[in-house]
């Protein structure tokens, strides 16, 4: 057996037997391995947790920022070892892999910079006779401990999405990684062993998911951040509603091509990288695409060229545009889901077929409503064409979906941009490009069965934490 990679119980490196091997999505090597924490091993992180909360809320900003910026400049530092690594366990294409680091060096620094300006706010009270003298200071408070769970897709950065707000706020946090990706999770758990930060801060505890259940139902862990699936993710919000539970979910983000975009080779080229990139494994990659009719036939013919032209293979090579699902059985249900369009009527453009775990990019026109690559989360390089006789058209077939994560559309007119922002039923909207863009620091979330809360460092800071107000009496303002 070759060396397990520790996990992390209250920041100190632990093992256990119950050892579990990590292997690559596209050839199934050996990637490495680590070990699943045992029931003694978690209770220990939870406790450790409850019990350094009150120190965690109390440590200066300084000391917050100091340890969220040592781990930024280390991730920066070590950003090649551990892209490669990321595409190790997770099979995207190195390229991705590389922007996904970039993304969590980000990520820590904008924590780091929100830790300092963290600050509360002043509300006089003597609008009324009665209140004369009087102020309000709001701070805001850590909720308690998080329970922070973790999807496998970005591996690194959405584990950071968890992590950097919590260790900005003061709050200590139990996070569990995705079972088919923890080796990013851990390296970045070996980072925040160097820094300074009290025991009990922070764990990272691989577990099984049938294990989680009872993280969720622990009363010591009173918020739970949650990135995954929706049949999941409402089963916890469900199971602990007296908690404060934030869902990222997903969707089946759609783009909408207005009557004004003439620029069809920029339009094409955004949507067959953004249905393609991870695989389509991406809450927000293009799934639905909403042309308007003046230009559907030549958008459909250059974005058919455009998809043929991603480059499918091996992902540890550089210029990679298209690896391999997380595992056969997801590229096995994008098949099937595939299957269940076309033989409902859907025209198969191009793609449709698999090998093992890698699924071609795939372009369906004509596609029914109700199939399930139009009504449900692909996940997976697949892209959905519709023709639509206007503007007004595009922008309903969005919202005729019961997710609402982000949507693109492609106009040059503000007012268009306002109609969408306005009248899409969305957590974002990006004017000109597709709804795959994200920036770490923006407010991040869904409508709908898309989810509940934002994350980005701002946002998830308010939500891991409460407003306490203190009134100061007798004072001459
Ligand atoms: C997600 O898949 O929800 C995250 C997308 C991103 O961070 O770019």
């Amino acid at each position: 057996m070759g060396i397990v990679t520790p996990f992390y119980i209250s920041g100190r490196p632990a093992t256990s037997d119950d050892v579990i091997d990590i292997r690559h999505p596209y050839d199934g090597r050996l990637v490495g391995s680590t070990a699943n924490a045992t029931p003694e091993q978690v209770e220990a992180a939870v406790a450790a947790a409850a019990a350094v909360a009150p120190v965690a809320a109390a440590l200066p900003a300084s000391a917050r920022a100091a340890a969220l910026d040592h781990v930024s400049a280390r991730l920066k530092e070590r950003a090649d070892e551990i892209a490669k690594l990321i595409t190790a366990e997770n099979g995207k294409p190195l390229k991705w892999s590389r922007a996904e680091v970039s993304r969590a060096v980000s990520t820590f620094r904008w924590a780091a910079e929100e830790a300092r300006r963290f600050s509360g706010t002043v509300q006089r009270l003597d609008t009324d006779p009665i209140a004369t003298g009087r102020l309000a200071l709001v701070k805001r408070v850590p909720r308690g401990p998080v329970l922070g769970i973790a999807p496998f897709n970005f591996p690194l950065n959405l584990v950071a999405h968890k992590v950097a707000p919590a260790l900005a706020v003061g709050a200590p946090i139990v996070l569990k990684p995705a079972p088919a990706t923890p080796l990013s999770a851990l390296v970045l758990g070996a980072i925040l062993t160097e820094t300074d930060l009290p025991e009990g801060m922070w764990s990272i505890v691989p577990i099984p998911n049938d294990r989680a259940a009872a993280l969720v139902a622990d009363p010591r862990l009173p918020v739970v951040s949650f990135t995954g699936s929706g049949p999941v993710g409402w089963q916890i919000r469900d199971a602990v509603p007296r908690k404060h539970v934030t869902l990222e979910l997903g969707g089946n983000a759609a783009v909408v091509v207005c009557e004004d975009w003439d620029d069809l080779d920029w339009a094409a080229s955004r949507i067959a990288t953004f249905s393609n990139y991870q695989a389509g494994q991406s809450c927000i990659a293009v799934q639905r695409v909403y042309v308007h009719e003046r230009h559907y036939d030549a958008l459909a013919d250059k974005l058919v060229t455009a998809v043929e032209g991603q480059r499918t293979g091996d992902p540890s090579d550089e210029a990679t545009d298209v690896g391999p699902l997380i595992s056969a059985a997801a590229a096995e249900r994008v098949e099937a889901w595939v299957a269940e369009a076309v033989s409902a009527g859907a025209k198969l453009l191009t793609g449709g077929t698999r090998e093992g775990a890698a699924f071609a990019p795939t372009v369906l026109a004509a596609v029914p409503v109700e199939a399930k690559v139009v009504a449900e989360e692909v996940f997976g390089p697949v892209l959905v064409l519709e023709r639509v006789p206007s503007d007004e058209a595009g922008f309903a077939a969005v919202n005729d979906s019961r997710y609402g994560l982000q949507a693109g559309v492609f106009t040059r007119r503000l007012d268009r941009a306002f109609e969408a922002h306005r009248v899409l039923d969305v957590g974002g909207i990006i004017v000109g490009d597709v709804p795959s863009y994200r920036a770490d620091q923006m407010p991040y979330g869904g409508a709908k069965a898309s989810g509940v809360g934002r994350e980005g460092l701002a946002s998830a800071m308010a939500d891991y934490t409460e407003e306490r107000v203190m009134v100061l009496t007798g004072l001459q303002l």
